[in-house]
């Protein structure tokens, strides 16, 4: 349903914009005029110009016409595509704006939810990730961004080595067991972080070689690990923060730890290290050192250079905390995390609880009096996953048992070692649930589920970067039409009834098929 207000644009536009062409001496060849809304919401009018009428297709598209086409439209913004044939794109509901907000929905194993776009989702692998430079001043989103990454790292069962010099990003993970050495609190600490970094390098450097086959990243590792029986490597997260402070204290871009912090960021991706190095400023040559290694994600900054520097010039622009500029995701705004919901992945340790395990706890706990026998995991295991839904404790029980018994007696055995399963001696040694789980499980309980976009971004309104980034105009440039799915099915000529008479059959109102 396109509402009035738009169809009433629409005729307007349809019946001024051949005006302004004929003006010009350029025949107002449009062959169609179509009124649509994009997969994501957006009002988009289309004149459709017939190409066979066009001499010279480079009068109709520059940049002085179409700048005279939007101010005749009261502002639209106009985008010409001729990527097939040719038309104008009117994007009458206004530009699209990102949400000023977001809440982190949710793990997904094995991947990193960083945010969101214009598109939707920002999100990759941590092989895809590689390592990043995370820029911006006071209070625009860095610590947020990183402890976003840590509790993702966390859940996905890596190993964390941080450095935290203020002690403000990550009070809340000392002593958590995915740490792989105390959390570095000066400098000299963060260079030992990078050194012990740089030793699992050459321990998996000599793990590789001993597994033959060549493998040329940790997935490769992993997979031929696995299958001669050997354990599986897990990730490695290295965040320093306060990066430039740190490299400043230690002899400058060209100093001993900036040196072994290039070498990490060279030598480690092979060996599943992800490096993130985050810092207020970072000086040029600092980012000369490792500029090819890494990808920037640049919040806020006031100094245009150091934009510049990292690749980011629109970072200035930016006014909101969240929102990013990165040379490789373009502009999103990253998943706000709360810090309590940080503390309580560090204190379930390696890995929080997954929905089903969740429940699974929450089902002891609140029906079953506290006990969980191995019979009651398999139980709801198999219903929870009828024929083999996909999620993880079925997936489990399926690749790693035949059926869910396997399954149930390593997950108790998993909560047995962290202490959250116990065999009540009092009670015929009957599996019991302890106050650890309990408390985790409550925690967890309360964390928010996912939240899905605003459905009317415009309700969030913000003023700043998107009217003035070339990055998301040139997003918007791209042809509009092929963000509109599948197939078109016009719903009828004529369906409203337009202000000026002729004009019926001339707008085509259309409506996806989903
Ligand atoms: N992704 C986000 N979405 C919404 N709000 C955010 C987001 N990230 C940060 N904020 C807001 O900005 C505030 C400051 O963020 P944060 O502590 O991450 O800044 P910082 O860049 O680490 O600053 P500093 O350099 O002083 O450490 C947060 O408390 C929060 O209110
Ligand atoms: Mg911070």
């Amino acid at each position: 349903m396109i509402e009035k207000t738009f169809v009433d644009k629409a005729d307007r536009l349809a019946r001024i914009v051949p005006h302004v062409l004929a003006q010009r001496g350029l025949e107002p060849c449009f062959s169609d005029w179509v009124l649509t809304r994009s997969g994501r919401g957006d009002v988009w009018l289309y004149g459709v110009l017939d190409t066979r009428k066009i001499a010279r297709m480079e009068r109709y598209t520059s940049p002085d016409l179409l700048h005279q086409v939007s101010t005749v439209a009261r502002g639209v913004p106009v985008y010409p595509s001729n990527t097939n044939g040719l038309r104008y794109g009117f994007l009458l509901s206004g530009r699209p704006r990102l949400p000023g907000r977001v809440d982190f929905p949710g793990i997904e194993r094995g991947v990193v939810r960083m945010g969101v776009d214009l598109r939707g989702e920002v999100k990759c692998t941590w092989d895809r990730l590689g390592h990043l430079l995370v820029a911006g001043m006071t209070g625009y989103g860095k610590s947020v961004f990183l402890r976003l990454l840590a509790h993702q790292a966390i859940a996905d069962g890596a190993r964390l080595l941080l450095a935290d010099l203020d002690g403000a990003t990550f009070p809340m993970l000392v002593g958590c067991p995915a740490l792989v050495a105390p959390i570095a609190g000066n400098p000299q600490e963060a260079h030992s972080v990078v050194g012990l970094a740089l030793g699992e390098c050459d321990k998996r450097a000599a793990l590789y070689a001993a597994a033959g086959g060549f493998p040329d990243s940790l997935a490769d590792y992993n997979h031929l690990a696995v299958k001669s029986g050997e354990d599986p490597l897990p990730r490695l997260l290295v965040i320093l923060d306060e990066y430039n402070a740190t490299a400043v204290a230690l002899g400058g871009a060209r100093g001993q730890f900036a040196s072994d912090t290039a070498a990490l960021a060279w030598r480690g991706r092979k060996f599943g290290v992800n490096l993130v190095c985050a810092a207020q400023d970072f000086a040029k040559e600092t980012v000369g050192r490792f500029r090819d290694q890494v990808a920037p994600v640049c919040f806020r900054v006031q100094s245009k250079e150091l934009a510049r520097s990292v690749g980011c010039s629109e970072a200035v622009h930016i006014t909101r905390p969240g929102r990013a500029v990165t040379t490789r995701w373009g502009v999103f705004q990253a998943y706000y995390l709360d810090k309590s919901d940080l503390a309580t992945a560090g204190a379930g340790g390696a890995g929080v609880l997954s929905a089903d395990e969740l429940s699974l706890a929450l089902w002891a706990i609140e029906q079953n009096d506290g006990y969980l026998a191995l019979a009651d995991i398999q139980a709801r295991a198999d219903a929870h996953t009828g024929t083999g839904a996909c999620t993880d404790a079925g997936a489990r029980a399926r690749t790693h048992a035949h059926g869910g018994q396997g399954y149930a007696r390593r997950l108790a055995s998993a909560w047995e070692v962290r202490g959250w399963l116990v065999k009540d001696s009092q009670n015929g040694n009957k599996r019991r649930v302890t106050d650890d789980l309990r408390q985790i499980a409550y925690k967890l309980k309360t964390l928010k589920t996912l939240k899905t976009l605003p459905t009317n971004p415009q309700t969030d309104l913000q003023t700043d970067l998107e009217q003035s980034t070339s990055l998301q105009s040139a997003e918007l440039a791209r042809d509009p039409l092929a963000d509109v799915p599948g197939a078109l099915v016009p719903i009828g000529y004529g369906l409203y009834k337009p202000a000026v008479k002729g004009l019926q059959r001339e707008i085509t109102i259309i409506t996806e098929v989903n």
